[in-house]
């Protein structure tokens, strides 16, 4: 078949969506002499033992050969209707919670019930790179209003205002932040609900992080204000909380005529989440809830080590420090820096530090790269002693 009929016969809108800068670092680095990965979010540690033994019992006990229910299993929409309560000061009914394929399938699901082709989602920016493609996917026109770098990457609230046109339908934001480590404080975010209000947009939330803030940062979920919880769809996972990356559990809060809506997208991307990993997620929620605290303290052990090390490369490196998540994303002043792309190809290549290129998080991500911090401890100096040694 000829390469033009070949790329005929491809959607267009697939085609455009570039590929993702994590996943060109990670092949990358497979050439490369035991690299280390300050670049994946995904924790090293595995998902606690009382969590695998529910699934385990789950499959022995014959639960889970079938489809649940779209929505999810019932004991599990209701302990997400508790957790929403007690953690989120949410007054959540299990009506308005879908279980869905990890938090990013509840995002997709949330932008096909809220967007038309062609309607414009403002992004504070840099944002997820998965926010802008899940966009363009739906046929949307991501929008990108870049945070004050300066301020700790604040979302803009004058900015996004500004943005705003007729065509604007949504706000997507993911708070604590993936790329930058921002946590939006509840002043910014009710100015975001304000602004939801004012022009009838809705604020989907992406609060994936919720449980990993640091120092005096307090996560706050906008839908737990009366007035703002209408014009909000909060999204949340177990992937994160738990280390629980691989069994592709999330769930989302809004309205229950929207839940109803996006119930139709989740039936033609998932029909139902999978049941063994809705038991999984039943326990951890369910279950004691020490292993969330030991996580966020090993995070935060961490991140302390990455910024002492940064500390002592000031020459090449400003940043910010991190308030949540367990992403930072440091300014390169070196000057092969402006070109994030070459700079962390080269780093990986000749130091065997895999980061992952600030320009993958939207445009105002260029001179930037993203470090994660969810790694063994022991790895950060390894990585950094790299670093030191080929930069200096
Ligand atoms: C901000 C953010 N949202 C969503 C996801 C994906 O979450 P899940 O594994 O629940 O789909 C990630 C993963 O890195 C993330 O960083």
């Amino acid at each position: 078949m000829n390469i033009q009929r070949e790329s005929e016969l491809r959607s267009k809108r697939i085609t455009a969506m570039p590929r993702s800068v994590i996943h060109m670092m990670s092949a990358l680095a497979r050439d490369v002499d035991d690299p280390v990965s300050l670049s994946w979010a995904k924790p090293v540690h595995g998902t606690p033992e009382h969590i695998n033994a529910a699934a385990a019992k789950a499959v022995k006990d014959g639960l889970c050969s079938g489809y649940s229910p779209g929505m999810g299993l019932p004991e599990l929409r209701e302990a997400i209707a508790v957790k929403l309560r007690r953690d989120n000061s949410i007054p959540a009914r299990p009506d308005e919670v879908l279980v869905t394929v990890g938090a990013i399938e509840g995002i997709t699901a949330a932008l096909a019930a809220v967007i038309d082709p062609g309607d414009e989602v403002l992004l504070p920016s840099p944002n997820y790179s998965t926010h802008t493609e899940q966009v363009r996917m739906l046929s949307g026109k991501p929008v990108f209003v870049p945070c004050i770098e300066e301020e700790g990457f604040r979302p803009d609230i004058a900015a996004l205002r500004a943005a705003v046109t007729r065509s604007t339908k949504a706000i997507l934001l993911s708070t604590p932040s993936n790329p930058t480590g921002a946590v939006f404080n509840e002043a910014d975010l009710r100015a975001i609900g304000d602004l939801a209000l004012e022009h009838n947009l809705t604020v989907i939330i992406d609060e994936a992080y919720e449980y990993f803030v640091f120092d005096d940062a307090v996560h706050f979920s906008l839908a737990s204000v009366p007035e703002y919880r209408s014009s909000v769809i909060s999204v949340f996972t177990v992937t994160k909380t738990y280390a629980m990356t691989g069994w592709r559990i999330g769930y989302v809060h809004a309205r229950s005529d929207l839940v109803f809506e996006m119930n139709k997208a989740h039936n033609c991307m998932a029909i139902c989440a999978p049941v063994v990993s809705q038991y999984a997620s039943l326990a951890a929620i369910n279950g004691p809830q020490d292993c969330v605290e030991d996580f966020r303290l090993k995070y935060l052990r961490n991140r302390d080590r990455v910024c002492e090390r940064l500390d002592a490369l000031s020459e090449h490196f400003s940043y910010q420090r991190p308030a949540g998540s367990y992403c930072m994303f440091p300014r390169i002043l070196h000057p092969d820096g402006k070109n994030s792309l070459e700079f962390c190809k080269r780093m990986l290549t000749e130091a065997r530090v895999s980061t992952t290129p600030g320009v993958g998080f939207g445009p105002g991500g260029e001179e930037h790269m993203r470090i994660t911090f969810c790694c063994a401890y022991e790895d950060i100096d390894r990585a950094f002693d790299r670093i030191e040694a080929w930069l200096t």
